[in-house]
């Protein structure tokens, strides 16, 4: 398997999710209610999956193994856009937790503001990983011999191994700041 296969699985997964929250959207169109409940659901996938674990492996890795690469002007602008999309996800999930937290109080507005934010998710994901999987990653891979390749591949499975680790040690941690 290439490097950037278990990156196109996990591309599959956050299609799903999104598919999944665009229809909760359009039922909260209707209805003007949100479970809260879901909403923390959706930001735990978007910060520990999507973010953490998927985006993790393609900055700390990928990312990493190309920037001493002398990679065309393009193709180091489009790595620094992901990246920057990557910080512009993680805002969106912030300000949805936040929005959350004030939906779950009653306040007026907060509902528009959650449904703004999933939009906003719905809407950026499916835009940025096409241009990694149609773009980025094919690009990637002329700059990158096999070896390098596999040794990615061999990294990326190392750094899932830690995840669920760290995922439980956090909520753990979240108990016991209580
Ligand atoms: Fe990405
Ligand atoms: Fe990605």
């Amino acid at each position: 398997m290439q490097a950037r296969g278990p990156l196109m699985i996990e591309h599959r997964l956050i299609e799903a999710m999104i598919a999944v929250i665009q229809r909760r959207l359009e039922r909260t169109a209707q209805t003007q209610v949100i479970d809260p409940s879901f909403v923390d659901a959706a930001v735990d996938f978007i910060r520990v999956y999507a973010d953490r674990t998927h985006h993790g492996k393609e900055e700390d890795i990928l990312f990493r193994t190309l920037r001493d690469k002398s990679l065309s002007d393009e193709h180091r602008r489009l790595m620094n856009d992901l990246i920057e999309e990557h910080i512009f996800g993680r805002e969106t999930a912030k300000a949805l937790v936040e929005a959350n937290i004030r939906y779950r109080k009653r306040d007026i507005g907060a509902l528009a503001e959650v449904m703004d934010r999933l939009r906003t998710l719905v809407a950026f994901y499916p835009k940025h990983i096409k241009k990694e999987d149609a773009v980025f990653f094919p690009a990637a891979l002329t700059y990158i011999t096999e070896q390098e390749d596999q040794a990615m591949l061999a990294e990326f499975w190392e750094f899932d191994r830690k995840m669920i680790h760290e995922k439980y040690k956090a909520v753990v941690k979240g108990f016991v700041r209580e």
